[in-house]
């Protein structure tokens, strides 16, 4: 199969093929699975500009409903994170006069908020009502709206030009992506910067993070795509820098054409992409094969596990347990439910596979042998949380071992 990239029409061909899915965050409620929207979760890269993308075409209304359950907070190192993240920008990019900062998809407010308490003139922009209304009981200006060129537009008309743009976890999830640069060349002075963090291909190709992969992640973001992206609309790559949050990230900044210098990460970066392949057909192919192996492990463990009456559960409930658990058939004759803290996804299924998400109390009392550590992203803060667990934790990431 092959489709036209969505950032600049070249041809892109199917190389990772995750079968027919549900949507990752849709944690239906066990009474209410007639209506499950399923489409094929295939991915693949653009001969043009090396973009990684979902080869579907989601409807981006099906995807952020009003209860989307993501929550931004809902760990305390992201929580940290985001409070750097705002500290460091009130350092270096909004120390000008009556600074201006916009936010893409602010969710519940965790980086804004530590603007707002400074007093800084800001606007988060976030279409799910329900993190929106979080957001703003933090004191976060919020404008309930998807953000495009004509959004853009009218925030300029508004507010006037913003000194930095902000996104993260965000920006790989819009499939309009060229609307969103096209926005940023509108909305910002001629000085300022957009800066996104967004899970990291090379991180994805290294871990055999295939669970990455669901309908939300439209695009998985490398720095040679985004520095092809930004050219195309009139913006530049200025910097890039590594980042360990969700399992491997990059932050990205651009600028207006010629208004910055950028930095030598760049070039460095640049350079290491092409030594590892990863704008090649042929890394996707491979990170493809790699699924398929971790796939055939992980149901064997379980049926193993299963056999000699062992008791598994799962811990966690990312979006990825949605693309492993379906890719896998892992259903509940393998594991029986999953612990989330997430109280929104609590008392809901997981979508396609219908495992049970359960609060992590329950996990606590049922003790079981084996816990499957589907947030694997998270397990440091998880497993010193769960210091007491007696059972053996099992990944699958980069390839299945029992811990
Ligand atoms: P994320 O990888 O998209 O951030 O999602 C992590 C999920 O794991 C989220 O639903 C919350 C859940 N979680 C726990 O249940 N316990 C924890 O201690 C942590 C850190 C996360
Ligand atoms: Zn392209």
């Amino acid at each position: 199969m092959e489709t036209s990239c969505r950032i600049c029409a070249g041809p892109v061909k199917g190389s990772v093929d995750l079968g027919v899915q549900p949507r990752g965050n849709a944690f239906p409620k066990a009474d209410d699975l007639a209506g499950e929207f399923f489409y094929r979760l295939l991915v693949g890269m653009c001969d043009s500009c090396a973009m990684v993308q979902l080869m579907a075409d989601i409807p981006q209304e099906v995807r952020y409903h009003d209860q989307y359950p993501y929550r931004a907070s809902n760990s305390t190192v992201h929580s940290d994170h985001f409070a750097g993240v705002a500290r460091r920008l009130l350092r270096t990019e909004l120390t000008g006069f009556d600074p201006f900062i916009v936010e893409i998809g602010c969710n519940d407010g965790v980086m804004l908020a530590s603007i707002a308490d400074a007093g800084l003139r800001h606007l988060g922009v976030e279409p799910s009502q329900e993190v929106a209304a979080l957001a703003k009981s933090k004191g976060v200006r919020v404008l309930s709206s998807f953000f495009d060129e004509e959004t853009a537009g009218e925030i300029r008309a508004q507010h006037g030009p913003a000194d930095v743009i902000f996104g993260a976890n965000v920006i790989a999830h819009i499939s309009h992506l060229d609307s969103v640069l096209k926005g940023a060349v509108t909305l910002l002075g001629p000085n300022g910067v957009f800066v996104f963090e967004e899970p990291y291909l090379g991180a994805v190709v290294e871990q055999t993070a295939f669970d990455l992969f669901y309908d939300e992640h439209s695009f998985v973001f490398s720095v040679s795509s985004i520095r092809a992206a930004a050219r195309l609309f009139g913006l530049e790559l200025v910097d890039a820098e590594p980042l360990a949050i969700h399992g491997g990230s990059m932050r990205y900044t651009l600028a207006k054409r010629g208004a910055r210098t950028p930095a030598p990460a760049v070039a460095e970066l640049l350079a290491d992409e092409r030594a590892r392949r990863l704008d090649r057909h042929a890394t996707l192919e491979d990170l493809s094969r790699r699924a398929e192996r971790v796939r055939e492990d992980l149901t064997a463990l379980l049926r193993e596990l299963r056999a000699d009456g062992k008791r598994v559960a799962g811990y966690g409930a990312p979006a990825k347990i949605t693309t492993v658990t379906n890719y896998c058939g892992i259903g509940t004759d393998l594991i029986p439910y999953v612990c989330d803290s997430t109280p929104s996804k609590q008392d809901r299924v997981v979508a396609g596979s219908h495992i049970p998400v359960v609060p992590p109390s329950v996990f606590a009392e049922d003790s079981p042998d084996y816990a499957v550590l589907f947030a694997w992203n998270h397990a440091k803060e998880i497993m010193a949380k769960e210091s007491g667990f007696t059972g053996r934790w099992i990944v699958y990431v980069p390839e299945v071992r029992i811990l």
